[in-house]
């Protein structure tokens, strides 16, 4: 498995793997309808527009060629702003690895945490990766539609790269 940025090129194949993502893994935490307003914001489109930020890093793992997982973070926001893995890859420590080369970049400006929005099925990958919980009643609002999740955060020591 290789983890580098993603490239315009790119765009189609980390949208597929988040749009299936949801669609397979979190099916059992959320509604149809939830799911459905969910994958709405996860076009090519919108992905293109992840990859072009200026603000933010987009990094994909791929093996043999094929995308099997994506992370977004802004490391400016010390945020962790997406992160799928292939539902056929995951286990395999591929959330992992991305999820470390974000809070690479968040350290890498100076960053001394890390927090994010995570989805009800994901918890237990960030409790195991260090992160915890600052509540269990947030929300996020997409397409009218609301999604809970839950806010979590990690810190770290603040790493500066020359
Ligand atoms: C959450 C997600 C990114 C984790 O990716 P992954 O590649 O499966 O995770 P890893 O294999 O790197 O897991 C690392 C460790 O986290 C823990 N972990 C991962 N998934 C877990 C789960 N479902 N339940 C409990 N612990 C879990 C384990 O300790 C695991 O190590 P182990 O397999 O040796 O026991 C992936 O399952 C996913 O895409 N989920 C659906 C989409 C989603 O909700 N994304 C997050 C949006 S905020």
């Amino acid at each position: 498995m290789q983890i580098r940025e993603a490239r315009v090129e790119d765009a189609t194949a980390t949208a597929e793997v988040h749009r299936r993502s949801i669609r397979e893994l979190c099916s059992g935490d959320y509604s149809a309808q939830q799911i459905d307003a969910w994958i709405a914001g996860t076009s090519k489109d919108s992905h293109l527009a992840l990859i072009n930020n200026p603000e933010l890093r987009t990094y994909l793992a791929e093996e043999g060629g094929a995308v099997i997982g994506v992370g977004v973070c802004s490391p400016k926001q010390g945020t962790v702003n997406v992160l799928y893995v292939a539902p056929e890859c995951v286990r395999a420590g591929v959330g992992a690895a991305l999820l470390e080369r974000l809070e690479k970049e968040i350290q890498a400006t100076g960053g001394c945490r890390a927090e994010l929005h995570s989805s009800l099925t994901s918890v237990s990958f960030y409790r195991a990766r260090g992160y915890c919980e600052r509540g269990t009643d947030a929300r996020v609002l997409i397409s009218g539609i609301d999604l809970p999740c839950v806010s979590m955060e990690k810190q770290f020591d603040a790493v500066r790269h020359s």
